[in-house]
């Protein structure tokens, strides 16, 4: 058997890995030609894929930026990127580049996925007339299908063969022809009825967790008036058995997935007069809440009798989660603009992001920082910080990621 992957990216790659590691012929397609480059050394910039795994596939795994090389495909799987426009609209340029190059060398019996996150309706109406191009008929000469992804960079508890995966095809038998390519890497796989169905399916699950973190935050910002312990409060609510499940408030939210989807849906929700308010709420007071982190800063420097305006911020963790360095839609990102315009010098730390090209900034020495700053803020958590050490090493300390409960000190502040 023979894969095509188009996108290397998080997505991509973990996918190109586990089919070359099931013993298939893998051929990965980026734009990116610096990416593939360094593919071709075995060099891998997603955490979750080690240099190691990729040495062991080279044999069987070919990365390259010529499209052409998909023809002499079984399969083809699209995992590109899926972003909003400036407006809040889909933009789904990348489906459709990678799809035009595809159809320009698409052949008979091949199987199309598109893997990437999107509206309802994008596998059937965007992406299907752009593969037709080729002159093929899909669900007669080609197989086409819609699979989302559900990896979690940086996870290990659950991998690509444990974590069941959603297939709907165009057809029965492009739904068959899905559902045998997948079980090939995954031990349990989910067929639904319909491309639409699991393109919604996906969104659901990322609106789910927008949804939830949107609950946390705004109790969290209750709490905080209110004089209350949210961390404790969620805490002792998640010892419920049944009928709960837990999420942690937070600076906000970031990555590729969880701001970006919800809007999806509510693009296409538009063209039926529907508002989806569940959707606009939970985005609005995610949105807030890098600015309620700069409230809070601010007031816990103004208990030391210090203004923001000169004082040194050091901000620990860019990335917009632990254990990994993506910093896409980073709620860092937003505080660290927020408090330069209030005249801050910021600072940052972070074992995953040596540096910052759109702040001008690299990653500091956790220590010398530490001195020398006015107040250290715990934006996102890294596993391989002690945060013991940084409430006894900074004069003052505000944690947004609940990682020091159980350490009582004058000198420490919680969201
Ligand atoms: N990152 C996640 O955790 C995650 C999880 C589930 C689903 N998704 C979804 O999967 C999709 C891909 O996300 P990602 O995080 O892997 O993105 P990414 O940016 O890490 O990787 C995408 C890759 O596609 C390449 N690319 C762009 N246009 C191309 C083209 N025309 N031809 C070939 N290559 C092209 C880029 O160079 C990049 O390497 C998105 O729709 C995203 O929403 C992401």
């Amino acid at each position: 058997m023979k894969v095509g992957i188009i996108g290397l990216g998080y997505v991509g790659l973990p996918l190109a890995v586990a089919f070359a590691e099931a013993g298939a012929d893998v051929v990965g397609v980026d734009a990116d030609s610096r990416k593939v480059e360094r593919l071709r050394r075995s060099k891998s910039d997603v955490e979750d894929i080690a240099s190691d795994r990729l040495r062991e596939v080279a044999p069987r795994f070919t990365a390259t930026t010529e499209h052409e090389h998909l023809g002499g495909c079984d399969a083809v799987l699209i995992c590109v990127p899926t972003p909003l426009a400036n407006q809040r609209e889909p933009d789904l340029s990348y489906i459709v580049d990678s799809a035009t190059a595809l159809s320009g060398v698409l052949r008979k019996d091949q199987l199309v996925v598109l893997e990437s996150t999107t509206y309802p309706g994008t596998t059937r109406e965007r992406l299907r007339p752009i593969l037709e191009e080729s002159g093929l008929a899909a669900g007669r000469d080609f197989h086409l299908a819609f699979s989302p992804e559900r990896i979690d960079p940086g996870r290990t508890d659950h991998t690509i063969r444990t974590t069941p995966k959603v297939v709907g095809g165009l057809t029965d038998a492009c739904r068959d022809r899905a559902v045998a390519l997948y079980e090939v890497v995954c031990d349990d796989v989910v067929a639904v009825s319909t491309p639409e169905a699991a393109e919604l399916a996906k969104l659901l699950e990322n609106i789910f967790r927008s949804v939830n973190i949107a609950l946390v935050n705004e109790l969290a910002i209750l709490c905080d008036r209110m004089a209350i312990d949210v961390w404790e409060v969620v805490e002792a609510a998640s010892t419920k058995p049944f009928g709960f499940m837990r999420f942690d408030p937070g600076p906000g939210m970031g990555g590729h997935c969880l701001p970006v989807d919800p809007f999806y849906l509510a693009f296409k929700a538009r063209e039926y007069d529907f508002p989806t308010e569940f959707i606009e709420l939970a985005g609005k007071i995610n949105q807030n809440q890098p600015h309620f982190c700069v409230e809070k800063i601010q007031r816990a420097l103004n208990d030391v009798a210090k203004p923001v305006k000169g004082s040194r911020v050091l901000i620990l963790g860019m990335a917009y989660k632990g254990g990994v360095a993506d910093m896409r839609e980073s709620p860092a990102l937003k505080i660290t603009h927020l408090l330069r315009e209030l005249g801050a010098d910021v600072a940052y730390h972070d074992p995953h992001v040596a540096e910052v090209a759109e702040l001008g900034l690299s990653s500091g020495e956790l220590d010398a920082e530490l001195r020398a700053s006015d107040v250290a803020c715990i934006v996102t958590a890294h596993p391989e910080v002690d945060y013991r050490h940084v409430v006894e090493a900074a004069p003052l300390v505000v944690d947004f990621r609940g990682v020091t409960q159980g350490i009582e000190a004058e000198n420490l502040v919680r969201l």
